[in-house]
């Protein structure tokens, strides 16, 4: 199984800049856009587990409701979804990525936005998709990004997330041939689904893809859904 273009390392890193913030993370994505969009790793063959959650994740879905694709990238994911049924929009930090992801699938709602920031109404999504998108936010603010998914989400309503397992973070220079500078976020498995639960959720099904011999990390995918009541935090 390959990453979805497996950046380079840079141990030096430049502490000059803020690798994490939404600037970086915007230029990075801006700069390879045309070189990561390159059919998508949603449709590949040795990724039929992957499509399997995003199957179960489309069934959980309340009929008709809207569903998030947040950090869509060039869209694969969002036209997956749409695929199988589902009503998808996809938000991205890039420009650069949304523009692709309008010209592919013209049928379809882009935005340029953050997941950090949603403007959804509270309980407005029937799902939330973010995969291989929430890497860029530092562990310490994973409970605020995640009390952020909650709010928007329907009470049972489903979040899927694909991140890589690791811990620590990555500071990345070099990137399909062009100079970046962003910062790349992993935790343990243990902490993220702790995360989850203290957000609000209970978590269904966890995937752990091991690496193939050109992708040096686990895969975590994770299947959850907003707690349908929780009288501590409902209202939030
Ligand atoms: C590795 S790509 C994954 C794209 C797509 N989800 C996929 O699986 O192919 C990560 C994407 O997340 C976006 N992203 C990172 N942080 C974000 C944020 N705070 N809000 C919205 N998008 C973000 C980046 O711009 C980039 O397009």
């Amino acid at each position: 199984m390959t990453a979805p273009g497996r950046p380079a390392d840079d141990p030096a890193g430049d502490p000059s800049r803020d690798l994490s913030g939404d600037a970086a993370v915007r230029a990075t994505y801006d700069t390879i856009a045309a070189d990561y969009d390159r059919g998508g790793w949603v449709r590949a063959p040795g990724r039929a587990l992957d499509r399997a959650l995003l199957a179960a994740f489309a069934a959980a879905v309340e009929p008709g409701r809207p569903v998030a694709d947040l950090g869509c990238g060039p869209g694969h994911v969002t036209a997956h979804l749409a695929e199988l049924g589902l009503a998808p929009s996809g938000l991205d930090l890039s420009p650069a990525m949304v523009a692709r992801a309008r010209r592919r699938y013209p049928d379809l709602a882009f935005a340029v936005g953050s997941m950090t920031a949603l403007d959804a109404a509270d309980a407005s999504l029937g799902g939330i998709s973010a995969l291989y998108s929430t890497m860029h936010v530092p562990t310490g603010q994973l409970s605020v990004l995640l009390a952020g998914f909650r709010r928007a989400l329907l009470p049972g309503g489903p979040l899927l997330l694909a991140v890589f397992e690791g811990d620590g973070h990555r500071d990345v220079r070099e990137w399909l041939g062009h100079e970046v500078f962003v910062r790349f976020h992993y935790r343990p498995r243990a902490t993220l689904v702790a995360a989850l639960e203290a957000a609000g959720f209970v978590v269904d099904v966890e995937l752990v893809v091991h690496p193939s011999p050109d992708d040096r990390r686990r895969h975590h995918l994770l299947l959850a859904h907003r707690r349908p009541s929780d009288p501590s935090t409902d209202g939030v």
